[in-house]
């Protein structure tokens, strides 16, 4: 199960990326918005609460530049939100970064291009080796921090 969230600029693009996912075969958890003016954090929230209990395996956030939902969602404990408009980067921020969430921008790239990378961050795996201690020093990190 995949969720997927957007604020009011994301909604189209969402749109478009649930439609092609679902085509391949996923399953997708939408928590909206479904067009009304909101604010990106708490839709953030609501897409990493489902990842981080595991209800979901992955996320993906869509609003204006996908910078405001990449910035609240790299605030949950165990969420690593990248922020993509190229192919590479979704590629290897799953291959290298095991990344669960990923961020686009509607106002800042093609809704075609936005389904292309939603499909390459869905069914490339993480590598593993070298790059699981990378990850577990964020986790540490991550512990480090004193909650409020
Ligand atoms: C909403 O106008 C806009 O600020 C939001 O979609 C996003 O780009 C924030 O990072």
């Amino acid at each position: 199960m995949i969720a997927i969230g957007c604020d009011h600029a994301g909604v189209e693009m969402k749109k478009a990326v649930i439609d092609t996912l679902a085509s391949k075969g996923f399953e997708l958890k939408d928590m909206g918005t479904d067009g009304e003016p909101c604010d990106y954090p708490v839709v953030a929230e609501a897409v990493c609460r489902l990842v981080q209990s595991g209800e979901c395996e992955k996320g993906i956030l869509i609003c204006g530049t996908g910078i405001g939902m990449s910035i609240a969602a790299n605030k949950f404990k165990g969420i690593r939100a990248a922020l993509c408009s190229d192919s590479f980067s979704a590629k290897y921020t799953r291959l290298h970064n095991d990344s669960n969430v990923m961020c686009m921008g509607a106002r800042t790239m093609g809704t075609g291009l936005a389904c292309e990378l939603a499909e390459i961050f869905m069914s490339t795996g993480f590598e593993g080796g070298r790059h699981q201690r990378r990850i577990d020093l964020i986790t540490e990190i991550e512990k480090n921090e004193k909650g409020e």
